[in-house]
């Protein structure tokens, strides 16, 4: 598979078949991941495996309390089709990985760390994007789980105070991968035309790439 067809195919998976994914495949993904470029080579991730039903019980416990929770910003009918959306697969996957970012690797000074501090999160983005493109193009399905408390599942896998937790991701072959995003395919939301994200020399000011409104061409 090429980059392009593993964009343009890579999906946010929910349903999943529950195979498991050969040790093979996950040391080519988690190879893929520590290959992600990192301000000063810092590379500061690391990767948890959680493969524990009870482990990953109690992680869906927090997602459940949270996603109530969440819920509730929506009112009458986009609350109810928030309530009708499933938007984890933490137990349905064969696995779980958490991707974490030391903020404290190689020390204090690191290489074009000293003006933008979050450059570390930005390389731990790269990582797990990295990871989900490569998942992508293996034929396994990625999952970002954010709607939970960080705090609680941090304690829940022992993650020291100072490491982040950026993404929790649910891993596994899915049932399928959808042509377009679950999030479009229901309505919610839609995919932003390119020539509204795109500037040229100033903000807000429209690139000569896109003249006109023109239907965008899909991949
Ligand atoms: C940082 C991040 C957090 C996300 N959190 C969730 C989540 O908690 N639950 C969920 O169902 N999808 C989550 N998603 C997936 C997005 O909803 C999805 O990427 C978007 O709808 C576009 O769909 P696609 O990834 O299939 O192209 C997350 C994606 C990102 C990048």
């Amino acid at each position: 598979m090429n980059v392009y067809d593993a964009i343009y195919g890579r999906r946010d998976v929910r349903h999943f078949r529950p195979d498991p994914v050969p040790d093979d495949v996950l040391v080519r993904l988690l190879r893929a991941a520590h290959h992600a470029g990192s301000v000063g080579y810092m590379q500061p991730w690391n990767f948890l495996i959680i493969r524990s039903h009870g482990v990953r019980g109690q992680i869906h416990e927090v997602f459940a309390r949270e996603n109530r929770r969440a819920g509730e910003m929506f009112d009458g009918e986009r609350a109810t089709l928030y309530r009708s959306l499933k938007l984890q697969g933490i137990l349905d996957a064969p696995l779980n990985l958490a991707v974490t970012c030391d903020r404290e690797r190689k020390g204090p000074a690191v290489l074009g760390r000293h003006s933008v501090r979050d450059t570390d999160l930005y390389s731990t983005c790269c990582a797990v994007q990295n990871f989900w493109l490569a998942a992508r193009a293996e034929g396994v399905g990625v999952g970002w789980v954010s709607i939970l408390d960080i705090d609680e599942v941090k304690t829940i896998l022992g993650i020291p105070p100072a490491v982040l937790l950026v993404a929790y991701l649910c891993v596994g072959y899915p049932q399928e991968f959808r042509d377009r995003p679950m999030l479009e395919e229901v309505g919610w939301e839609s995919r932003t035309p390119l020539r509204d994200v795109v500037f040229e020399d100033a903000w807000n000011s429209r690139s000569s790439l896109f003249p006109s409104a023109a239907e965008e061409k899909s991949p």
